[in-house]
């Protein structure tokens, strides 16, 4: 069987900017029998996500992640049906998932890597299991549990920054069902502020590429600002921390501004910010979702009933064909999407 996939063509460099021409779709021929244990998936939906840019480095500096390799197929979160299946636990026509997903539109895989799927969690989309109500989804709930210590009724004020992507917008749902009084994002665009506001419930938005980030937030949290659910550091950030009050929390998500930067993670504070972290015992922690398997399946329940309930707003921006992986990859770490970053490989 004839199939497409995607190989990794060049990398950006540590410090350059990723392009849809470091990804090269070629065709390449499945076996057209699987082994025990093994099954035949068709690929529906696959993921970009920030953290793909590491695997484009030869280093990730992270030990959980492998970096893609010349020429060999990239993969990611993906969301496919079984077509044959060789596999005890699985059978044709079930819905699976799996996080090391191949860039490819039909794959055999071994069983044991795959998760069984049921699509009434998701009304049906099944692409949310990659956002929403998957790994995204997952950070923004634990990572507000873990680190964010929000407690309903203390009329505290959170500010979400990369808000109108895919953990940023729940997050910022999830803070106002976990009982902030107030939440206020941080985005770069009009139109995505407007959605944060008029659809998703945030009480204001900043377009950090056209206002004053400090001067906004100090109209925009009176009380000045508890909790900081920080997707993208640098000058961003820092605008954030100086309007934090004593005691809060910065649930460090993630650094998305920094990405393309050869620096450690986390990147340093400016001075003159770290001191304010100390002299206001702000607590700035590495969140790693990773670390929290344990609480997956109930945090998956969670999501899915806040989301069936009406209570959790879901936000796409779908790109269509395999062969647009590179362009949404790019597209997603400068802004393009609303919500998660999806591409959809077949029906
Ligand atoms: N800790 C964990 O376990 C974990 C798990 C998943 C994700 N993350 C992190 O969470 C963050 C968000 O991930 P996501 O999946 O929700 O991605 P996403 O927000 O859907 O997409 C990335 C968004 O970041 C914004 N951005 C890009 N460059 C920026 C810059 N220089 N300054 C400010 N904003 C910038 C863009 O929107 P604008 O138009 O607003 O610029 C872009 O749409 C990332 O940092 C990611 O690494 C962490």
């Amino acid at each position: 069987m004839i199939i497409q996939r995607v190989v990794l063509n060049s990398r950006p460099g540590k410090n350059g900017t990723p392009a849809a021409e470091n990804f090269r779709v070629e065709e390449a021929t499945l076996p057209d029998q699987i082994s025990e244990g093994q099954v035949r998936v068709r690929t529906l939906y696959l993921s970009v996500d920030p953290y793909m840019r590491c695997r484009l480095n030869e280093e990730t500096g992270v030990d959980y992640l492998k970096p893609w390799q010349l020429s060999q197929v990239t993969d990611g979160g993906g969301v496919g049906i079984v077509e044959e299946s060789k596999y005890a636990h699985l059978s044709e026509g079930d819905f699976v998932t799996s996080f090391s997903w191949p860039w490819q539109t039909r794959a055999i895989l071994d069983g044991e890597i795959l998760e069984k799927v049921t699509p009434q969690l998701v009304d049906g989309h099944l692409s949310y299991f990659l956002g929403a109500i998957g790994m995204p989804g997952l950070t923004s709930l634990l990572g507000i549990k873990e680190k964010g210590h929000v407690t309903a009724g203390s009329n505290q004020t959170m500010v979400v920054s990369g808000a109108a992507g895919c953990c940023g917008s729940l997050a910022g749902q999830i803070a106002r069902l976990e009982g902030c009084s107030r939440v206020v994002g941080i985005c770069g665009t009009d139109e995505k502020r407007s959605v944060l506001v008029s659809e998703l419930g945030f009480d204001a938005a900043v377009n950090y590429r056209t206002e004053d980030v400090e001067g906004q937030l100090r109209d925009l949290c009176p009380a000045g600002v508890d909790v900081y659910f920080d997707n993208v550091g640098g000058s961003v950030s820092d605008a954030v921390i100086r309007q934090m009050n004593e005691n809060g929390h910065v649930v460090l998500c993630g650094q998305i501004s920094q990405y393309n930067r050869d620096v450690p993670y986390p990147p340093q504070l400016p001075p003159a910010v770290e001191a304010i972290l100390k002299e206001r015992n702000i607590t700035r922690e590495r969140f790693t979702v990773l670390n929290y398997r344990d609480k997956f399946d109930s945090g998956i329940l969670q999501l899915s009933r806040w989301f069936r309930e009406g209570k959790l707003k879901v936000k796409e921006t779908v790109i269509n064909g395999l062969e647009n992986m590179g362009a949404a990859f790019q597209s997603m770490m400068t802004g393009g999407n609303i919500g998660k970053q999806i591409v959809r490989i077949s029906d």
